[in-house]
């Protein structure tokens, strides 16, 4: 069973979503750790609550992006992480995770991609009154949500559509999504070479 780890730094219903498949048995992989950058955040409290070791830290109390990376890297060797899962993990990686994980990091994103990248996508679709939005799930670069897509799926903006009933609409599919796609990739043998995963 792959080892993978889920970064995230807030709410953590993503990171819920894969602990309930894996739970059930329809995922499998052994939910290794759980790395957080906001002390305090909920997804914390759902490791606990499932006993998934969490490795907390805040990057100001290291020198650069590279020392707390070094830092989270050592804990991912500790548990022998294979694979690592973005769920809402707010922070741009560096090459210390890039190299180290090449091919083998996602991330989920709440907009079609090359579209509304970074913070607030929600928000950013509303504001631009986009007819569609929707959910990518796609390969982590150095970029701000610029790695090669894996999957995208659509959801339409309704004329009375509000940040809540967006949001709603997008974690519903997200929370479907990420465990299904989790699932093939870490099924694929292949998946660990980087240069295969191109091909998805
Ligand atoms: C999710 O909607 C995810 O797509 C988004 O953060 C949310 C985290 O929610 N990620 C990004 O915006 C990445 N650029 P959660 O903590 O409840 O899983």
């Amino acid at each position: 069973m792959k080892k993978i780890a889920v970064f995230a730094s807030g709410s953590g219903s993503n990171f819920q979503a894969i602990l309930d498949v894996v739970r059930t048995g329809e995922l499998a992989a052994d939910i290794s750790l759980l790395v957080c950058d906001k002390p305090g955040a909920l997804a914390i409290d759902r490791a606990r609550a499932d006993r998934v070791p969490s490795f907390v830290f805040q990057a100001k109390d290291y020198l650069s992006k590279e020392e707390y990376e070094k830092a989270i890297l050592a804990e991912l060797k500790r548990y022998d992480v294979e694979f690592i899962v973005l769920a809402g993990y707010m922070r741009l990686l560096g090459p210390t995770l890039l190299t180290a994980y090449q091919g083998r990091i996602i991330n989920i994103h709440p907009s079609l991609l090359p579209a509304f990248p970074g913070k607030d996508a929600i928000g950013k679709a509303l504001a631009a009154k986009a007819k569609w939005s929707g959910v990518t799930i796609h390969f982590v670069d150095e970029g701000m949500d610029t790695g090669p897509i894996i999957v995208q799926e659509r959801v339409k903006l309704e004329a009375k559509e509000t940040r809540e009933s967006l949001q709603r609409k997008i974690q519903r599919i997200e929370h479907k999504l990420y465990p299904e796609i989790l699932q093939m990739l870490l099924t694929q043998g292949d998946v660990i070479d980087d240069k295969k995963t191109r091909a998805y």
